[in-house]
């Protein structure tokens, strides 16, 4: 294949990116239809989620082939905690619960972290390059519709303190996804992955659409 593996797995999940983007649920949220409470029981399914790649990082960090992306400046488990003390209280870790597609998501990635870490990239990929992306349209967003302080407490899940220029990390990121160091069909499985990925967080998102509907 001449096409670079970066270049490859953007373009074959642009459709699940467009799907993600526009879902109901983003839409409500971005447009400031829902009350801070959707957005604190969104932020607790990213904790579930994060966890189980945070700690998926420490197993893999001297792995061959996922050990080069972990990067202990994009771990996001602690930001999540400060921000969902904020929205929940001292008590939110007694409250937070996983709806069945966060589960799933969160067991898939544990699964890959226990037997494919190549699998593993492809859902580090597809969170932490997303969230280095248009997570600062959801950070701008949530600061407006739900007045927290900038960068503050409430979205410093979306703010890298650790990486003052995210274009160039993101480059350097994609180098790094070009010298992944497997065949063919191997990439193309961490392409299906990505799309795996792609597809439990509109899952996610489904089902807080589920709860959060806004009556037609
Ligand atoms: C309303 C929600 C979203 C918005 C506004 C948004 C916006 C964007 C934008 C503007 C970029 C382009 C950045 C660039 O070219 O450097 C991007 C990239 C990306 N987004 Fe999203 N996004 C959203 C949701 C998501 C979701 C739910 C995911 C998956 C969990 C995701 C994953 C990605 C990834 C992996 C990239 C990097 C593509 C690449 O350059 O390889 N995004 N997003």
């Amino acid at each position: 294949m001449d096409t670079p593996f970066s270049t490859l797995i953007r373009t074959a999940s642009h459709e699940q990116h467009t799907e993600a983007e526009t879902s109901s649920f983003m839409g409500d949220l971005l447009g400031g239809r829902l009350a801070v409470d959707a957005y604190a029981r969104y932020t607790e399914q990213l904790w579930f989620v994060y966890r189980a790649l945070e700690e998926g990082a420490e197993t893999l960090r001297e792995d061959p082939v996922a050990g080069p992306f972990i990067r202990p400046e994009l771990f996001r488990t602690a930001a999540l905690e400060r921000d969902l003390a904020h929205l929940r209280g001292p008590g939110w870790r007694a409250g937070a619960s996983p709806l069945p597609a966060t589960a799933a998501y969160a067991e898939r990635v544990a699964a890959c972290v226990r037997a494919w870490p190549a699998g593993y990239v492809a859902h580090h990929y597809t969170r932490y390059l997303g969230d280095l992306s248009g997570g600062q349209i959801i950070r701008d967003r949530a600061e407006r519709t739900w007045g927290f302080d900038r960068k503050g407490d409430g979205v410093r899940f979306y703010v890298f303190e650790e990486i003052p220029n995210p274009a160039a990390f993101k480059r350097a990121y994609r180098e790094l996804l070009d010298g992944v160091d497997v065949d063919d069909l191997e990439k193309q499985r961490i392409v299906d992955e990505c799309r795996r990925a792609f597809a439990f967080n509109t899952a996610v998102f489904r089902e807080l659409g589920g709860e959060y509907s806004l009556s037609a």
